[in-house]
């Protein structure tokens, strides 16, 4: 049962297969924690995911794969509320009201809306990817949450997700709770392997960049054999994202693989060759991987269980959003 005395945390990501080891390390890994400590909701956020999906592939798929993903990272629905966004029709409802109290300047300034237009040719580029955050907002809001774990790349829309529940607040009083950031001290931000210069992306075009969550793991040494360190002689392992990108990178992979603190492992790897530092990584990611998929595919097998869950968890959700719901039209006058 939810103990209701508990601080609220929100957390979602968009259903994919794709789920990469840096989705994991920056958001999954403290899932199964925090639930000892949060109330959690942990959505699965479909209606995002229609922003950039290729809109000829089904989605129910991807979402029951997320689902075993969720609970092979160790989310227990009996702890926690785990539902998928578009079952919850008061997403889409909060999101265009908030649509009326943002402005079109704060969200011209949303760096991944930036960098997303950017990839996408001027045709492909559609709306949703301008309100994104909007529907982002829309979900912390309902839940009159507490927390948000975010990576840094997420950090500057819980930043307009404050801003647009202060603005409605100033209005009509206090209506929303004003949600804080959770923010883990290593790991939120994986680097690609090639380029530890540009987040790990699951939409990477080469897949040597990526390590899959999903992947067979005949591939990973290859994939870390291959990854960027530096040329420093005599070779050091070190904790250093300024002069040493790509070690620290796959420090922050190898401490994350096998619950190790990195400074732990520093001392640990005095004076080992970088060739054998990447056997140490691709040996621990192996292990933990095969953990992983094995739990995953006992989950994925039954999707009876699955679809029960987030049925439950969609009539939690909506009872828990409606009260908001009914509070933000009450405020404005619509009710
Ligand atoms: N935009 C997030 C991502 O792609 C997913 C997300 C949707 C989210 N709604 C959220 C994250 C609310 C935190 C809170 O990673």
């Amino acid at each position: 049962m939810l103990i209701n005395s508990q601080p609220i945390l929100f957390s979602a990501i968009q259903p994919s297969g794709k789920l990469t080891i840096g989705n994991y390390i920056g958001t999954m890994r403290h899932w199964s924690n925090m639930q000892n400590k949060y109330e959690c909701l942990y959505c699965i956020a479909d209606l995002h995911a229609l922003t950039t999906i290729n809109k000829k592939k089904k989605i129910k798929n991807e979402i029951l794969d997320t689902l075993a993903l969720y609970l092979a990272c160790g989310v227990d629905p009996n702890k926690s509320i785990i539902f998928v966004q578009s079952q919850v029709y008061q997403h889409s409802q909060l999101n265009w009201i908030l649509s009326c109290f943002s402005k079109f300047s704060e969200l011209s300034r949303m760096i991944q809306f930036k960098v997303k237009r950017k990839q996408n040719s001027a045709e492909n580029s559609n709306i949703g990817l301008f309100n994104y955050p909007i529907l982002m907002a829309s979900d912390i809001l309902l839940y009159q949450t507490n927390f948000v774990p975010v990576g840094k790349d997420q950090k500057q829309h819980l930043e307009l997700t404050c801003s647009i529940a202060n603005r409605f607040n100033l209005l009509y009083g206090n209506v929303f709770t004003i949600p804080k950031p959770v923010i883990s001290q290593n790991g939120s931000k994986i680097m690609s392997l090639l380029d530890p210069t540009k987040k790990m992306s699951k939409s990477d075009i080469n897949k040597n960049n990526v390590i899959f969550l999903l992947e067979d793991v005949s591939s990973i040494f290859s994939k870390i054999k291959n990854s960027i360190t530096d040329s420093d002689n005599p070779p050091k392992i070190y904790y250093n994202t300024n002069k040493k990108l790509g070690i620290s990178n796959l420090l922050e992979i190898l401490s994350a693989v096998t619950n190790k603190k990195i400074n732990i492992l520093e001392k640990e790897l005095n004076g080992v060759l970088y060739s054998e530092f990447k056997n140490i990584v691709s040996d621990s990611i192996s292990k933990f991987l095969i953990k992983l998929q094995k739990s995953y595919m006992i989950y994925r097998n039954d999707e009876c269980f699955l679809k029960k869950i987030i049925q439950n968890g969609a009539i939690k959700a909506r009872l828990k959003s409606q009260e908001t719901l009914k509070k933000v039209y009450s405020a404005i006058g619509i009710d």
